[in-house]
Parts: structure tokens; sequence; C-alpha cells
């Protein structure tokens, strides 16, 4: 495994609709090793494929209840409603409210291509918009309502 580099906000590879991921082989797997270790090191939430540089619907997700691959996800239903305070480690020290559905469910391929849903709420929830966004080419910060100082919000 290897450390990738987390690209900042202002890299147009941020900015692009990422391509479905087509082999499930080992070059896959071993950008999903990198991913997970970076991941790690960042000490964040969710990390999707584009934020490494590479354009293809691939997302990784660990909110301390296991770590989730999403591969080529879909939400497929959405219901409720949260506003909280939303950050991305491609904006570093950027926070603001966001208002996101309570709950979701998914349909996402494992690294071997085997499809599974699975029906999240909360920060999880959340977590699966904004990676999902980011394989739209959209950033948090074009759905910020308010922007908040990091230090105050103790985040
Ligand atoms: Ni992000």
């Amino acid at each position: 495994m290897a450390l990738r580099t987390i690209l900042n906000k202002r890299d147009e590879a941020l900015s692009k609709v990422c391509r479905p991921v087509e082999k499930f082989d080992e070059k896959l797997w071993i950008l999903l090793d990198d991913m997970i270790e970076t991941l790690k090191k960042a000490d964040g939430a969710g990390l999707a494929a584009p934020q490494v540089g590479i354009l293809r619907r691939a997302v990784i997700i660990d909110v301390g209840e296991g770590l989730y691959e999403l591969i080529n996800p879909e939400i497929i239903e959405k219901s409720g409603s949260q506003r909280d305070v939303e950050g991305c480690l491609s904006c570093p020290g950027e926070w603001g409210y966001v208002t996101r559905a309570q709950k979701v469910k998914f349909k996402a391929q494992d690294r071997n291509g085997n499809w599974y849903e699975k029906e999240v709420e909360g920060l999880f929830a959340r977590c699966v918009q904004h990676e999902c966004d980011h394989l739209e080419g959209k950033l948090f910060v074009s759905l910020v309502e308010e922007f908040v100082d990091v230090e105050e919000e103790k985040l």
C-alpha cells in the first residue's frame, strides 16, 4: 500500500464527471488499498477516487461502522433531512452547514464486482451523499448554506 496525494479543490480533476469502473482487477485493488491508507492517514470519513486523481466511480467510507467500498454507487432512495457541519479533505480549513437526506438506500459493487444494497442514516448517509457528489464533479462547498469557523465549532 502507498499513500496517494489528496488533490485540492482547485485541481480540475475534482470538477469532472467520473467514468464507471469496468475492470475489477489488481489495478483497482491497489487503488482501493492506497485510498484506505490515505484516508486513515488523513483521519477522514470518506474518500472518492477523483480526490487522488483517478476519474473512476470508486469511493471508500469509514464513519466508525467498518470500512465500506462503494464501486459504481447509486443512491436509490432518500428520505428525511439533516442539517449539520460538513468538511472535505480536498477543502482544508473550510467547514459549513449542509442540508442532506437523513436516510439513504444505495447500491454499489464490492471490489470483486458483486452488487450489494445498504440502507444507512445520519453521518453515514451524509458521507454517501458527499462522496457520490464527488463522482459527479460536485464539491460540498457549492452546497454550503453557512460557513463556520472550525475553531469555534471544535471539529
Ligand atoms: Ni470530500
